[in-house]
């Protein structure tokens, strides 16, 4: 178990006093709106009341964004066992063979279940219509919207949602910490509210859907809310999380200096799009017999090493054979977004790079999406739940999200008790006295740890850049961690040096090269030493 020597972390980012605060009380308090937090909201509610909060609006979140699909077994020809298969090789050793099997065959029930809440994916003569992604042995990714999947899930879940009287919903409301009671069990969180409201939420059970981690690299595929808060909260409160050397890297992001980065979908390349150099090579057969559709780390190790080898700052993905008005329907957002840069994809190749997709590590959690914190529960890309193993194999994280979104959801309602009045609990009480060492420019420091992660906790990773990355941290830790902020850009660059230790520090102790984790100074595996996980908690 990795602890954090040195760090200045302490228990609650902000003063806590619970007797002068706002506060509320609800049943089941649900941090998070993708996919994985809708999920668990709705089922909670069929039991008490819910308050599911969300960082921005609650249509901003990974899930929102996803293209390509979500992996599910729907055609006869194709088995759970090839889908199983498929999630062990990715996961190279570290996948939970349970729990793999438990959400690979709960997918064709919670497809039904989407589509009678509203989501409309899309069909072929009346079928649902699925591709290719690397690593799958069969068309097995459907998508809806063509290419805006995450859309059409989330849509169907909110109508859901909005048909529950239990639930309440809070918008812009950012979660400081999460609230632990005497006996260190979870007993809700204190937040903001946008507008400068600081507010008290207990709750009998909380569920932590806050996603991933990308805002931690300059280059990602992640909006700006991915700022690891909730893996950065329950680490304070005294959660187990693990895996977090796994960053996964998709190989496809549009590479315009100066503009944000915007995913490429890999079912281009599942419908036949080619990676080329500038010089119109086709050069992933030279790295991989899979060619364009080898597992994503594969792919984007041989973009960079190709990059390397060319002196180019990007590759192409060529689409010029498509047939242009089918592409305009099948990938009508990657269409507009083409030609919003006068990219014209029947003459021009898309420039693109790889950059930070998801974290494949998170907040452990058992079968039932419970963590080691009473009344604390994970789910999403926030949790470890041993699906991903080492790498996520494409389109498994929506289903992951379904399906643990579920599960949290049904465990923590079936500790709510609706007969028996709301727990009076204990005053918190917490003071941080005045820093005296100088202030930093947050954004300044934010902007810099991006930088530092992408160049030394990037696709390609060495012992002594690991070990300077960490002294940075703490370096900029001993200025930021020690400060009182008042709004969330202040607490976000807290919760960013927390979590970005911790995952410099565990992809330094795998002293070997698995999944996602590529060590140039390890570059094999090694199953003596690590076929295990590396954990990390700041407990004693
Ligand atoms: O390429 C994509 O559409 C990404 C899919 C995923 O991350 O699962």
């Amino acid at each position: 178990m990795v602890k954090s020597p040195g760090a200045e972390i302490r228990r609650y980012l902000a003063p806590v006093d619970t007797l002068t605060t706002q506060q509320f009380f609800t049943d089941c308090l649900v941090i998070g709106s993708g996919v994985a937090g809708l999920r668990a909201a709705i089922e909670a509610a069929a039991v008490g009341t819910v308050t599911l909060v969300s960082k921005g609006s609650i249509d901003q979140s990974n899930t929102w964004d996803a293209q390509g699909g979500i992996a599910a077994v729907l055609d006869s020809q194709d088995s759970f066992d090839k889908h199983i298969a498929d999630t062990l090789a990715t996961g190279a050793g570290l996948c939970d063979r349970q729990v793999v099997s438990q959400v690979i065959r709960q997918a064709p029930e919670l497809i039904g279940e989407l589509i009678s809440w509203g989501t409309e994916f899309d069909r072929v003569n009346g079928v649902i219509d699925a591709t290719f992604e690397g690593g799958h042995s069969f068309a097995r990714v459907i998508h809806s919207h063509g290419d805006s999947t995450g859309r059409g899930i989330a849509e169907g879940l909110l109508k859901k949602l909005r048909s529950c009287p239990t639930i309440r919903t809070l918008e812009h409301f950012f979660v400081i910490d999460l609230l632990t009671g005497a006996d260190q069990e979870c007993c809700g969180a204190i937040g903001w509210q946008a507008g400068g409201t600081f507010q008290i939420i207990w709750a009998a059970r909380t569920i932590l859907a806050t996603g991933g981690a990308g805002r931690l690299y300059r280059e990602t595929t992640n909006p700006e809310n991915a700022t690891a808060d909730g893996l950065a909260m329950a680490y304070r409160a005294g959660a187990v999380l693990r895996d977090l050397e796994f960053m996964q890297f998709h190989p496809t992001t549009l590479y315009i200096a100066g503009a944000s980065r915007a995913l490429i979908t890999e079912t281009l390349r599942g419908e036949g799009a080619i990676l080329r150099d500038k010089d119109g090579y086709a050069f992933m057969k030279d790295y991989h017999s899979d060619g364009e559709l080898a597992p994503r780390d594969v792919v984007s190790r041989a973009i960079v090493d190709h990059m390397h080898k060319t002196g180019a700052t990007h590759v192409y993905l060529d689409i010029r054979h498509f047939d242009k008005e089918h592409f305009q329907k099948r990938f009508p957002f990657i269409s507009e977004l083409c030609d919003s840069f006068d990219i014209d994809v029947s003459k021009d190749m898309i420039p693109v790079r790889p950059s930070a997709h998801y974290m494949v590590g998170g907040i452990k959690v058992d079968s039932e999406g419970a963590t080691n914190i009473a009344n604390l529960y994970a789910c999403g890309e926030a949790a470890s739940t041993g699906l991903h193993g080492a790498n996520r194999l494409g389109s498994n994280s929506l289903l992951e999200g379904l399906v643990y979104g579920r599960i949290a959801g049904q465990s923590a309602a079936r500790g709510i008790d609706r007969s028996r009045p709301h727990r009076q609990h204990s005053a918190i009480e917490f003071s941080v006295p005045q820093s005296n060492r100088s202030r930093l420019d947050t954004e300044d420091v934010r902007n810099s740890l991006r930088a530092l992660m992408w160049r030394n906790v990037g696709i390609s990773r060495q012992e002594s850049l690991l070990v300077e990355t960490q002294e940075i941290i703490r370096f900029w830790q001993r200025y930021v961690m020690d400060k009182v902020f008042h709004s969330p850009a202040g607490w976000e660059c807290q919760n960013m040096l927390t979590v970005a230790w911790l995952m410099a520090r565990s992809a330094e102790l795998r002293r070997e090269s698995r999944g996602v984790h590529y060590r140039a100074d390890f570059p094999a595996a090694d199953d003596v030493h690590f076929l295990k996980h590396i954990e990390v908690s700041c407990a004693d």
